[in-house]
C-alpha cells in the first residue's frame, strides 16, 4: 500500500519562483509530497499569487496584526498545524523565525539558500560572494534550526562563478540549481530517506515509506 502524499507548507515573501519549482514537482503524479498551503508576511508576494493560480490556498498574515515577533511565530505554527503540515518549506521567507517555531518544526522545517553554507549566510548571498572572490558558489537545502541559516546540510549544488559576473547573473545561475535541488530535498524527505545525525544529513537508498 503507498502512503498518502506528505503534506507540506510554503513560506514565502517575494517572487515564489522556489515555491512554483516546488509546485510544479507536486504536480507530477508520482511525486510524494502535495503542498496544502502557502503562507506569506508579504499581501503582495507574487508566491501568493503563484499558489491562487495552482488552485492551494493562499494565506497573508499581517506582521503588524502581532503584538511581537513570538505572537506572529505562534500563530504561523497553528496554522500550519491545523492544515495538519508534515514538512514546512522556507522558499524566500525574509523573517527571522523564533524558537516557537523551530521547535514546533524540528527535523520537518527546510531552508533554501543562495551559497554553499556555512559561506555567505544572511541577506545579499551573492554579492557577499562576489566580494569575496570566490570562484565557486551554489545552493544549499538545510534543516532549520535555531541561527540563521545554519542546520544540517541536506543538498548543495555548486556553479561556477565567472569574472565578468554581476549579482543579477550569479543569482540566475544559482537559481537554476536551487529550483533542482529543493523539490529534489522534498522528494527525499517524503520518502523518509533522510537521516540526521548531529550536523550530519545522510540519504538512504530505498524509500522506507
Ligand atoms: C532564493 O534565492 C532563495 O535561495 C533565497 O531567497 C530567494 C527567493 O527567491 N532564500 P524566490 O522567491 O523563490 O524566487
Amino acid at each position: 500500500m503507498t502512503s498518502p502524499p506528505l503534506r507540506v507548507g510554503v513560506l514565502a515573501s517575494g517572487r515564489g519562483s522556489n515555491l512554483q519549482s516546488i509546485l510544479d514537482a507536486c504536480a507530477r503524479p508520482d511525486f510524494p509530497a502535495r503542498v496544502v498551503v502557502v503562507i506569506s508576511d508579504r499581501e503582495r508576494a507574487a508566491a501568493l499569487d503563484r499558489a491562487r493560480a495552482a488552485g492551494i490556498e493562499a494565506l497573508w498574515l499581517n506582521p503588524k496584526d502581532f503584538e511581537d515577533r513570538e505572537a506572529f511565530d505562534r500563530a504561523l505554527v497553528s496554522e500550519l498545524e491545523a492544515r495538519a503540515v508534515g514538512l514546512v518549506c522556507q522558499a524566500g521567507f525574509m523573517r527571522i523565525l523564533s524558537l516557537a517555531y523551530v521547535r514546533a518544526f524540528a527535523g520537518r522545517a527546510l531552508n533554501i539558500h543562495p551559497s554553499l553554507l556555512p559561506a555567505f549566510p544572511g541577506l545579499h548571498a551573492q554579492r557577499q560572494a562576489l566580494a569575496h572572490g570566490v570562484k565557486v558558489s551554489g545552493a544549499t537545502v538545510h534543516f532549520v534550526e535555531e541561527g540563521v541559516d545554519s542546520g544540517p546540510i541536506v543538498l548543495q549544488a555548486a556553479v561556477p562563478v565567472e569574472p565578468d559576473d554581476t549579482e543579477d547573473t550569479l543569482a540566475a545561475r544559482i537559481l537554476v540549481q536551487e529550483h533542482r535541488i529543493y523539490p529534489e530535498a522534498i522528494r527525499l524527505f517524503a520518502e523518509d530517506r533522510l537521516k540526521i545525525d548531529g550536523r550530519r544529513v545522510t540519504v538512504t537508498g530505498e524509500a522506507q515509506r
